[in-house]
């Protein structure tokens, strides 16, 4: 295998973990590359259901390195009780390494940004997943952030103390909620340093330069999607990361030529969760259908997914943006019930009638947009077990086969089911 990214080509909740995971087999590293546990993989190994958030599901093989690289954002709460499942499980941490880089969500993270979600008055309701992100890479980018090297340095807490509660406590004022002081930081701070230690990776640079020597497989596992991607994606209904293959290189402590092939996940038809336009939306009881069979509640959340068609306009951008080589697609046998499936190929702006396969990307725009669809017969059987893609009925490939078409680069992976079996390779 080469050194590859999978990266969400949708709204998120593509099914990359279940990628990601059979992947890893033949991968020496997996690295995290942006994001925070705003994200929510499942992974079904033997029947037996592992969710993660910010750990790389390649934990599961014992003999991999996996990293949680400097461009994630680590709630230390949510991170432990993460830890705690997995030890749980029987799952061994040995190979788990956090990058020193990497930013902390601060508790008051979550109170401004639930503060923000909630105002009545806020025009910009995201639909966030609560968990801080957003007010945390805010943070980074002000410089007023921890990063987790910042907790065992006594200089970097009292600089970092000082500044942090200069630019939150105003804040957090203007919205009549609790202030910090410095002691309550020092504490917070003393225990983070505890929780993370085993885990802290402060030869990274050593290791890494070794790795890439080594040569070892690198599989950069990205979280949310393109179109979540706060410069690419539907801003400012998006999350506050690089989703997108270019935010690995950015992310993972390796620069973009490491990177050698970029796999896209795209489920057979769209969801979305939170905010924000989707224009292959179904409101009507089709849309019901796919959110039952397909079980399309969030991971995180469990707030029930938004469902619609395959929208080969947002298939075509992601493939640009992100530079993917191929796709995996996903879920195909949700469809196995349907007498007709849609796919959306272009967008009509209604303003004047112009038809366009290109993504409009102000989406403040979009509704004077509509899909224009091409209908395609359902195979109506089940192909949960099939495993060859010769196996597969003629219309199941057909659709298959206009996807790529539409979509421009090869179809790698397609997944019919949970489970690591359930899988058909290319
Ligand atoms: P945030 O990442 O919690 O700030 O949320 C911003 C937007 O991204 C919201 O619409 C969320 O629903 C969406 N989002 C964040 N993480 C995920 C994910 O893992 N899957 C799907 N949507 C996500």
């Amino acid at each position: 295998m080469k050194n590859t990214v999978v990266v969400g080509a949708q709204w998120g909740d593509e099914g990359k973990a279940k990628v990601t995971d059979l992947l890893a087999q033949n991968a020496d590293m997996i690295i995290r590359y942006q994001g925070g546990c705003n994200a929510g993989h499942t992974v079904v190994v033997d029947e037996k259901t592992y969710k993660f958030h910010l750990v790389p599901s390649g934990i599961l093989y014992k003999d991999k390195i996996c990293y949680i690289g400097p461009g994630t954002v680590i709630h230390p709460e949510m991170f432990m009780k993460e830890i705690l499942g997995l030890v749980k499980n029987g799952i061994d941490l040995s190979n788990l390494k956090i990058s020193p880089l990497a930013s902390i969500t601060m508790p008051y993270h979550l109170d401004i940004e639930n503060a923000v979600e909630n105002d009545a008055k806020t025009s910009n309701k995201i639909g966030t997943t609560k968990k801080g992100i957003g007010p945390t890479y805010t943070d980074k980018m002000a410089r007023v952030g921890f990063k987790i090297q910042d907790l065992y340095s006594p200089d970097a807490l009292k600089n970092n103390i000082f500044h942090s509660l200069n630019s939150i406590n105003p804040k957090l004022q203007s919205y009549g909620l609790k202030t910090y002081s410095k002691y309550d930081l020092e504490l917070l701070c003393h225990k983070y340093a505890e929780y993370f230690a085993p885990y802290i990776d402060l030869d990274w640079q050593e290791k890494l330069s070794e790795y890439k020597k080594e040569k070892k497989t690198i599989l950069f596992e990205g979280a949310q999607g393109v179109m979540l991607d706060v410069d690419y994606g539907t801003y400012p209904f998006v999350t506050s990361s690089n989703p997108i293959a270019g935010g690995a290189a950015v992310g993972s402590g390796y620069g973009p030529s490491t990177i050698e092939d970029v796999i896209g996940v795209s489920k057979a038809y769209m969801t979305r969760v939170g905010e924000g336009s989707f224009i292959t939306e179904l409101t009507d009881e089709i849309g019901e259908k796919l959110r039952e069979i397909g079980h399309e509640y969030g991971t995180t959340t469990g707030r029930p997914r938004r469902c619609g068609w395959f929208d080969a306009v947002v298939a075509k951008y992601a493939v640009l943006v992100s530079g993917l080589t191929s796709m995996a697609i996903t879920k195909l046998d949700v469809f196995d019930d349907f007498d007709e499936i849609k796919i959306c190929t272009a967008y009509k702006d209604t303003r004047t009638g112009k038809i366009s396969s290109s993504y409009p990307t102000q989406v403040f725009e979009h509704k004077f947009f509509e899909p224009i669809y091409e209908v395609h017969k359902g195979w109506k059987c089940d192909i949960s077990n099939v495993r060859n893609y010769d196996d597969l009925p003629q219309l199941a490939k057909d659709y298959l086969k206009r996807l790529e078409e539409l979509f421009e680069i090869p179809i790698s992976i397609i997944s019919v089911g949970p489970d690591r079996e359930q899988t058909i390779f290319l």
